[in-house]
């Protein structure tokens, strides 16, 4: 089955075609981070309109790349949240009108289904169930994965998402935006234990994280000591990085051993860093669970993630019809008992 994935939920324009939820035939991916940057961050009505202009270039694009037209589609998929609603809108209303035009099936896909379904186009894919953690611009979760779009969130973020941490940390410092990565190429040659920095909530068995006080952290150290440079802007870099990725792993390490889950991938754009696959990949020798790590490509938001989610919801005979609408805010169901704070 070859399924078409649309996806415009923050910054980036996607379509990609996957053959039964495995083979990525295209993925195209168009960025619009020169249209953010003056602004260091993402102004939703600049994303809206990129998005309008982008979306039929870059379907385009897919299905050529693709080698098929529509009449070789057998299924559609979109992110339908969660995600900026004006931005959501673009490639849902793009499927609707593909699916009715044509008489293809459509579903709607969750964005983080999505980042959990990128591992599933890689040649070594984890078994059910396993433990996630997924960590990007907007989202960190810790989540049991038991089945294709069948999840249970066991820990999430209170406040910033790690890859805010890292974007909002990168304007702090003057790195332009989105600063994750450079904060990573930066971190690479320095000291992580040059400056003290905190990790927020690691002291109880709590599952939730929390950034905003390291943001605070980095502050308060700007403003005593300026943005510094070279070497010792490396270390701040290295530090600052090293703050959010022991977190990170401490946590999942721990939630794995409690749960008993052997096998543990993590996705999203955080997931491309380069410290953090360090990092849960030494955990992973020590503690003896298998880590599953999509490429850096697939870490942040593309299309061929929401067709392999899609492709399982198609095949289980799930059609959304044109009442499906974007939506804001989208939570991953819970765990009926919530470890104590
Ligand atoms: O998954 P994604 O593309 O979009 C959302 O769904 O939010 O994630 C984007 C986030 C941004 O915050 C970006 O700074 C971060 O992923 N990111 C990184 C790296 N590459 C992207 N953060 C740290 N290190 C990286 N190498
Ligand atoms: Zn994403």
């Amino acid at each position: 089955m070859r399924v078409l994935g649309l996806e415009s939920s923050c910054d980036e324009t996607a379509a990609a075609v996957v053959e039964d939820g495995v083979r990525a035939l295209s993925d195209v991916v168009a960025s619009q981070h020169d249209v953010h940057r003056p602004y260091g961050g993402v102004v939703p009505e600049l994303a809206s309109r990129a998005h309008v202009v982008n979306v039929v270039p870059v379907l385009d694009q897919a299905l050529a790349k693709a080698g098929v037209g529509l009449d070789g589609i057998d299924g559609i998929a979109v992110t339908y949240g969660p995600g900026l609603v004006g931005a959501l809108l673009v490639a849902v209303q793009t499927a609707k009108a593909l699916a009715w035009a044509r008489g293809i099936p459509l579903v709607g896909v969750h964005h983080l289904e999505g980042h959990l379904s990128a591992i599933y186009l890689e040649p070594a894919a984890p078994p059910m169930p396993h433990l996630a953690l997924i960590v990007s611009g907007g989202h960190t979760s810790l989540v049991r994965v038991d089945d294709h779009g069948v999840v249970v969130e066991l820990g999430r973020t209170r406040d910033d998402a790690a890859g805010e941490a890292f974007d909002k940390g990168a304007k702090l410092l003057g790195l332009g935006y989105p600063g994750g990565a450079v904060i990573d190429r930066l971190a690479a040659t320095g000291d992580p234990k040059a400056v003290a920095m905190p990790r927020a909530m690691t002291a109880r068995a709590n599952d939730d994280f929390s950034f905003s006080g390291l943001k605070t952290a980095l502050l308060h150290h700007v403003r005593a000591h300026g943005v510094p440079e070279g070497q010792a802007l490396a270390d701040l870099c290295a530090s600052y990085q090293a703050a959010i990725v022991e977190v990170l792993v401490r946590k999942t390490r721990r939630l794995a051993r409690r749960e008993g889950l052997t096998h543990v991938q993590v996705c999203g754009g955080v997931a491309a860093n380069r410290g953090l696959r360090a990092g849960l990949a030494a955990a992973a020798a020590e503690d003896g669970f298998t880590l599953y790590v999509p490429p850096p490509a697939r870490c942040t938001d593309n299309a061929a993630m929401i067709a392999a989610a899609g492709y399982y919801r198609l095949a289980r005979g799930e059609r959304a019809d044109a009442l499906l609408g974007a939506t804001a805010n989208l939570p991953l169901p819970r765990r009926a008992v919530d470890v104590a704070p």
